[in-house]
């Protein structure tokens, strides 16, 4: 075929008003009660995609933790590898964490990055902003520049409908950090879009918008302006927050909800606002967005959670006011590995990140092919074997033993015999086969421990059912002889 020949055709294919369906490798179908979706394969072999963004020309970004960024034309598949940021540093969870493109991305060509850099032993975390032109990424200009850690780096980017940069950091693993405003660790910090600082945050002289984090890796606004977050909690309470100007979110004073006697104090001293959902066992929350369109309207007013240590895709539904999450569904769980991020196309279509190649690789995985970029969208084709999500609350139906192996294990571990000088034997111990009421009593209210080092979390959210399944069982395994505890005697104590 000649050259010429070449560019006709070209430009033919151009002409016409609806491009050719892009093919892709489907993976799965998935039933809704009405909707039918597909999963496909937009792109493969990636490393890490830490952050998806969708820019107002309807383009897919991606940010690899490594450092790289690309650009996917979603009409024709077409990727481009655009930069690769040499000074990023990436080990276990720092790298780059975070990106945005401006809002009007045609007028204003800019995207923004968060990563963490380290030069001798210092650690730094870094917002920067970078122009598209020529299909290059070019003249990175840093706008904020804060102290990073080894761990908990946070990162997510988003724009707000006032036009405002917003930016949640970790906390850098440091216990002081987030309930000091002089540090902008753990913390929302909002930002003009050039880097300068907005006249009607809290502080007009500081970017903190609101504090009490530990390790956001969610940040998502809902199309009426609501701004929600997700964040890793430490070995219980994994959280989704509503967030509010000047709000104190808790961290590291309270954890999850405010159930413990020490929490409820500070939350009566300080103000703080409690998460809208908290999961425990946790399950490691990371990307999220605000699903708003009509495409899939099984899962318009969403919130579209990934998970890490789940695996799974959380479906978020939120009430009409945007105020609370009344359910919640599970989807892909175990089926393509960590999760972690998620972005709405402009025609409704949903695209994911696996995880299986970052620092915590699962069994089974990684999968051939990973990571991956997957594509969820509406098709016409039913399927003899599709799948379903699950509600959150059907799958929680758990006996004694699987309870405490979800709530109680990480600390006093699987055979009872807890870990010394931290975390007490349950196995052979006179509290735990001795009378109901106080061990009732400590289930449901939790302990601070003498040295307040480590404590015993209240367990007051377990229904009767539940707490009466667990300390049924911790009193008849490993030999521990006791009576049986009922339901009624766990109410009475409430
Ligand atoms: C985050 C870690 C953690 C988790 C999870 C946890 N505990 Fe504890 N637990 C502790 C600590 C710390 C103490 C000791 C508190 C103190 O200093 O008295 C404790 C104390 C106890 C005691 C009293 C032991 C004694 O000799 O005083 C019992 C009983 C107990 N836990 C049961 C449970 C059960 C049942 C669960 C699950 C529903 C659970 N714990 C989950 C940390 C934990």
């Amino acid at each position: 075929m000649s050259k010429n020949w070449f560019f006709a055709l070209a430009f033919l294919a151009s002409c016409q008003s609806k491009l050719p369906e892009l093919v892709l490798e489907q993976l799965d179908t998935i039933q809704l009660a009405t909707s039918t979706l597909k999963v496909e394969v937009l792109a493969d072999s990636l490393n890490v995609p830490w952050d998806l963004e969708v820019d107002s020309e309807g383009f897919l970004w991606i940010a690899e933790q490594e450092g790289k960024v690309s650009r996917i034309n979603l009409q024709t598949g077409e990727q481009r590898y655009l930069l690769q940021i040499p000074e990023v540093w990436k080990v276990r969870t720092s790298g780059l964490l975070g990106m945005v493109s401006h809002p009007d991305f045609s007028k204003n060509p800019f995207l923004y990055l968060n990563y963490t850099v380290k030069n001798d032993s210092l650690i730094r975390s870094k917002l920067v902003r970078y122009t598209y032109k020529g299909d290059t990424l070019m003249e990175p200009k840093v706008l904020l520049e804060i102290e990073g850690g080894t761990s908990h780096n946070g990162s997510r980017l988003a724009f707000g409908p006032d036009g405002k940069l917003y930016w949640a950091t970790g906390d850098k693993h440091d216990y002081t950090y987030a309930q000091n405003r002089e540090k902008l660790n753990g913390k929302i910090l909002r930002l003009n879009p050039d880097g300068s600082i907005p006249a009607d945050n809290p502080d007009p002289n500081s970017a903190v918008w609101a504090w009490g984090f530990r390790n956001m890796q969610g940040l998502a606004f809902s199309s009426s302006g609501l701004l929600y977050t997700s964040e890793h909690g430490d070995a219980i309470e994994d959280e989704v927050n509503l967030i509010q100007k000047s709000g104190n979110y808790g961290w590291p004073a309270i954890e999850g909800k405010q159930d413990l006697s020490a929490e409820l104090e500070f939350a009566a001293a300080n103000q703080t606002i409690e998460p809208i959902r908290s999961w425990t066992p946790v399950i490691a929350p990371a990307g999220m967005t605000y699903y708003g369109s009509e495409a899939i309207p099984e899962w318009k007013n969403t919130l579209l959670l990934t998970t890490l240590k789940g695996k799974s895709l959380r479906i978020l539904f939120l009430s009409a006011d945007g105020q609370s999450i009344p359910s919640e569904e599970i989807l892909f769980e175990n089926r393509y590995g960590r999760l972690r991020d998620v972005a709405e196309g402009q025609d409704g279509a949903i695209y994911l990140s696996t995880s299986n190649q970052d620092w915590n690789p699962q069994p089974g995985f990684p999968l051939p092919g990973d990571d991956k970029i997957l594509k969820i969208s509406p098709t016409q084709r039913q399927s003899t074997n599709s799948i379903s999500p699950v509600k959150a609350t059907e799958v929680v139906a758990l006996d004694g033993k699987q309870l405490y192996q979800s709530y109680c294990a990480s600390c006093h571990k699987a055979d009872g015999a807890g870990v010394e000088g931290v975390f007490p034997a349950l196995a052979k111990n006179p509290l735990v086969s001795g009378d109901p009421k106080p061990l009732i009593e400590l289930l449901l209210q939790g302990k601070t421990s003498a040295n307040g080092a480590q404590a015993m979390p209240a367990f007051s959210f377990l229904d009767n059912r539940e707490a009466a399944e667990i300390l049924n069982y911790i009193r008849s395994a490993w030999g521990n002889p006791s009576s049986p505890i009922s339901s009624t005697q766990i109410e009475s104590l409430r």
